[in-house]
């Protein structure tokens, strides 16, 4: 886990002088997003606990993936259509935002993970991405190539939580 630490805060550096916060009703440029693709406007949603609206896993579970300990993912109303429809391509728009909660077992989240298609096209450059945990923020931009390389290549453009949510 360490490892991973390492590499996402390297590449946060990196891309942290391309990410664009912005003005429009959603914040960033995507104003028919469901989730707001800019740091800003991104963090006053989830202060806001709007994701807590959307459809989500039944609670907290270790991740398979680099998510810092205990998970729960909830997919925004444009995603979960069209996952329900069987899409492999999402609209812009879909979003999905996940709450981290560690490793101590707390019932407050300590960071969140989110990403948001902003732009037409298939896979994951066409989104914008966002990691915040412990005070620390390792990614915040669309194509951010630390998240990328995980979230590229399932048969779900980007998904990689099963669904139907469990
Ligand atoms: C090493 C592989 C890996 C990397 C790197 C990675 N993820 Fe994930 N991500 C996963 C896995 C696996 C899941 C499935 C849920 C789980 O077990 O955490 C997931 C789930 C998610 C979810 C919940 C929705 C879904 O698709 O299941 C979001 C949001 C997410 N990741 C955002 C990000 C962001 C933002 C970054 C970059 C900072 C990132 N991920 C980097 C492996 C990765």
């Amino acid at each position: 886990m360490r490892r991973f630490s390492t590499i996402l805060g390297f590449s946060a550096a990196v891309y942290a002088a391309g990410c664009g916060g912005g003005s429009a009703s959603r914040g960033g440029d995507c104003a028919e997003c469901d989730v707001p693709n800019g740091r800003s406007s991104l963090e006053a949603f989830l202060d806001r606990a709007e994701h807590r609206g959307f459809a989500k896993e039944s609670g907290p579970h270790p991740s398979a993936g680099p998510h810092f300990g205990d998970v729960v993912a909830y997919v925004s109303p444009k995603l979960e259509e069209s996952l329900a429809g069987g899409n492999t391509t999402h609209p812009v728009g879909a979003g999905a935002v996940k709450e981290l909660f560690g490793r101590g077992g707390g019932t407050e989240p300590i960071g969140y993970t989110v990403y948001v298609k902003v732009r037409q096209g298939a896979g994951a450059e066409s989104y914008y991405w966002y990691e915040r945990f412990d005070g620390n923020q390792f990614a915040n931009g669309v194509a951010e190539g630390v998240c990328v390389g995980c979230h590229s290549g399932g048969e779900d453009e980007v998904v990689l939580s099963p669904y139907p949510l469990e």
